[in-house]
């Protein structure tokens, strides 16, 4: 196998080595599929406009988020059950990570606890994607051992209430299989086996309203950022009610088919609230240059979800780390291209 040079590329093999249903689950996108097209497609429209004699002698890809200084303002998004795609796991994509620089944020639904990942990578910057149950001790259990074990935010996802229409999965008839399990979740409810993520969200909570935000930024010892934003009055009253910023995001396509690309959606919200909290936006990178039109538009930062998983299905923790590496040096690049030495300076300036 030669190594891969772009992130397609590691798409591509992923989608030798995946078996068909987990293929599907990981690839897939609500119904029609178009937002999930949309998300990349968006991204081909822009067309960014470089400013030169600007001196790029010395380009820096470091940025700061909630505090935290990352390598390049690239995360990785929560995403589900990594032991299916690889027996490194989440340990090892948190570890991909942290030899990148960067921060590791943990799904509700992994197949390693919370505390676990903690003890196989003391050294990881990590942050807790929660889903707030039904049973609201539940979600209590997990943000809990997320605190005790070092996770520095929570990203509360709420796009959610209930899974979109996933057809592949309708297709592939996608079962999780008995040797994987999401122990955190499964002993939290006292289910006798690991839910598929179909069943899962029958027990999520999709009566969760502002009210419950305002609760859980009171209870929170970490902050708290809100997951799954697409209106700027959303991302205002996110604020309001005491997030320290969303994630413009629309799940990777997996939800609500027909809504925007998120990078049409970014600008507003970032207009309403970036000067004042973390603006962050998933959905369709794939490309260094993709992460420079997000902050060209007001993005302070990006989480990539699939491009990681397809690392980490290829080659566990070393693919993984591979594709964020394939990142950093495709932005520093991109960064010396555009005029901008560092993050900070890319701006509205640098679109056409
Ligand atoms: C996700 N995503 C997600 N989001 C979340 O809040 N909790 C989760 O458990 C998951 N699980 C999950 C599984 C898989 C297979 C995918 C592809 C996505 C959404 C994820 O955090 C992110 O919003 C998108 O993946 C971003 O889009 P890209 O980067 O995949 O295009
Ligand atoms: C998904 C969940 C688990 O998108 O968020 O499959």
């Amino acid at each position: 196998m030669t190594t891969p040079v772009n992130v397609a590329e590691y798409e591509a093999l992923a989608a030798e080595v995946l078996e068909a249903g987990l293929l599907g689950y990981y690839a897939g996108g609500a119904a029609d599929e178009r937002t999930l097209r949309e998300n990349v497609e968006a991204f081909a429209r822009r067309r960014l406009l470089p400013r030169v004699l600007v001196d790029v002698g010395s380009v820096d890809t470091r940025t700061t988020v909630l505090g935290a200084e990352i390598s390049m303002p690239v995360l990785v998004a929560p995403t589900a059950l990594h032991g299916m795609a690889h027996a490194d796991a989440e340990p090892g994509m948190a570890r991909a990570a942290a030899e990148a620089g960067t921060i590791f944020c943990l799904s509700s639904l992994a197949t390693t606890r919370p505390s676990s990942v903690a003890a196989a990578v003391p050294d990881a910057r990590k942050w807790f994607q929660l889903y707030v149950l039904k049973d609201r001790a539940v979600s209590r259990a997990l943000l809990d051992e997320a605190v005790e074990s070092g996770f520095e935010a929570i990203l509360l996802t709420v796009d959610a209430p209930r899974a979109g229409r996933r057809e592949r999965d309708l297709r592939t008839g996608f079962a999780v299989p008995e040797d994987i399990d999401m122990p955190a979740v499964r002993e939290a409810v006292g289910a006798p086996r690991c839910p598929t993520p179909a069943e899962f969200f029958e027990l999520v909570d999709p009566t969760l309203t502002w009210a419950d935000l305002e609760r859980l930024v009171d209870e929170s010892p970490i902050p708290v950022l809100l997951k799954g934003v697409h209106a700027a009055d959303d991302a205002r009253r996110a604020v309001d009610h005491g997030a320290a910023g969303v994630i413009v995001s629309n799940h990777g396509g997996r939800q609500l088919d027909g809504v925007p690309a998120t990078i049409d959606m970014l600008g507003p919200i970032a207009a309403e609230i970036g000067e004042e909290a973390l603006v962050l936006m998933d959905g369709g990178i794939r490309r260094g240059t993709d992460v420079l039109v997000a902050l060209a538009l007001g993005a302070h930062a990006v989480l990539v979800g699939r491009p990681a998983l397809w690392g980490l299905s290829v080659a566990g923790a070393d693919g993984a780390a591979h594709v964020l590496e394939l990142l950093r040096e495709e932005i520093r690049l991109g960064l010396t291209l555009l005029g901008a030495p560092t993050p900070a300076d890319v701006g509205p300036k640098h679109l056409l």
